[in-house]
């Protein structure tokens, strides 16, 4: 037993693990050892989902039987939806919304407490995985007004999803930009949130605690939620009218941080914000509309200048990825709410993977309170 203290745990090995793997210091993500841009560009985010949960790339009839099993737990009980819109009518913020939702989806799912393997964490976990979508997407039409679209189970998990917040079928590009950024973000080693689902898991409950638990985690502003701060960096440059490099010149002088530069592991450009920026670009190309892709151009090849990559403080996911997001029309507060609707197979696959060979997570803290108190009883004090 060591009585050195890891402050946030920086550093300290856990676990081992055969789901991601991050070098910070060449910019590499992998899954199971294939290369993120491969995975971006080539597989859906349903591939990647068997490749977590599974172990290996699905053959095509793998897929098939795969994805038709997931589209048909898309569907959530009325009395879900119910209390979606309450929430919505309530004015909750969506990430909480979504906390109170899938802890509620639980009471829905019979097997919800025989959760004792890391197979019967996959099973719940593909209902989990299936449901997120139609959840946030009823909670952000009642938002609007709207009526929630029902799923259809024939579109994939990307289209449909885009289908259930606009109640129209997407084209090509934006389902192909909306799946590649589900595959982008679906796990990333043991971040917060991740480490959050595997400590719950590590009690044996049921992996609906573990994922309302990586909800809460990811919804903490040092966690999700950068990419909103970048698109409203973004919003209030383009509302100024202001010079965006005089904005991160103004943001610096005040002492500031530039939102979506800089990264824990990162030092240099995350290899997902390279993805992104091209994603960016297609967009802009095939609109015509090039704002959100110069603005961001513009302070990246200024920090750039101003020897701040070089120091590894590199644009991030959360650069790119709000200007993608803004560009398919989806609101800035659903940001974080997406990254948990694909993160959620992430967690899912770690508890189902920690489950195997589990271990009950107990660290312990330095007692630094006082010794040999002298307790004193209530009418006497
Ligand atoms: C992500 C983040 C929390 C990682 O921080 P970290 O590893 O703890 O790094 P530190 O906070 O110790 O920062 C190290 C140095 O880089 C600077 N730095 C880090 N991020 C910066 C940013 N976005 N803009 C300007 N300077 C930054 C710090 O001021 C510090 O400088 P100093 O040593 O002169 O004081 C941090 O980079 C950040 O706040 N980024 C902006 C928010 C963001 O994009 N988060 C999403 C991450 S995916």
């Amino acid at each position: 037993m060591t009585d050195e203290l890891k402050r946030g745990l920086e550093g300290v090995l856990v676990a081992e693990s055969d789901l991601s793997y991050v070098d910070g210091e060449v910019g590499k993500l992998v899954y199971r050892g294939y290369d993120i841009e491969d995975l971006a560009r080539g597989a859906s985010y349903e591939e990647v989902l068997y490749l977590l949960w599974h172990g290996s790339l699905p053959t095509a009839a793998e897929l098939d039987a795969f994805a038709a099993d997931l589209a048909a737990e898309r569907e959530v009980d009325d009395d879900v939806i119910e209390t979606v819109r309450a929430l919505a009518d309530a004015g909750e913020r969506p990430m909480a919304a979504l906390r109170t939702a899938t802890s509620m989806l639980s009471a829905y799912d019979d097997e919800a407490d025989e959760a004792d393997d890391g197979e019967a964490t996959i099973r719940q976990g593909r209902r989990i995985t299936a449901k997120i979508p139609t959840v946030l997407a009823a909670f952000e039409r009642v938002r609007q007004g709207a009526e929630p679209v029902a799923p259809d189970p024939d579109l994939s998990h990307a289209g449909n999803f885009l289908y259930m917040l606009t109640g129209t079928e997407p084209d090509a590009v934006s389902e192909e930009t909306f799946d590649m950024a589900l595959t982008l973000h679906a796990d990333h080693g043991l971040n917060a949130s991740t480490f959050t689902a595997m400590v719950i898991g590590s009690t044996m409950a049921d992996v609906y605690s573990g994922v309302t638990g990586g909800i809460g985690a990811l919804s903490g502003p040092l966690h999700g939620g950068a990419n909103q701060d970048v698109m409203e960096v973004l919003h209030e440059i383009d509302a100024s009218s202001k010079d965006p490099v005089q904005w991160v010149k103004d943001k610096r002088d005040g002492g500031g941080r530039i939102p979506g530069f800089g990264h824990r592991v990162y030092k240099v450009k995350d290899p997902r914000a390279n993805i992104l920026e091209e994603k960016l670009r297609d967009l802009a190309d095939s609109s015509g509309d090039t704002k959100w892709l110069d603005y961001t151009t513009a302070i990246e090849e200024y920090l750039t200048d101003q020897g701040l990559v070089e120091k590894g403080i590199a644009p991030n996911v959360d650069f790119y990825s709000g200007s993608v997001y803004d560009s398919l029309g989806i609101p800035v507060d659903m940001y974080t709410p997406i990254f948990a609707m694909s993160r959620a197979g992430g967690w899912i696959a770690h508890v189902a993977e920690y489950q195997e060979d589990n271990r009950l997570i107990r660290p312990r803290a330095r007692y630094t309170g006082p010794e040999d108190a002298e307790f004193v009883p209530l009418d006497e004090r």
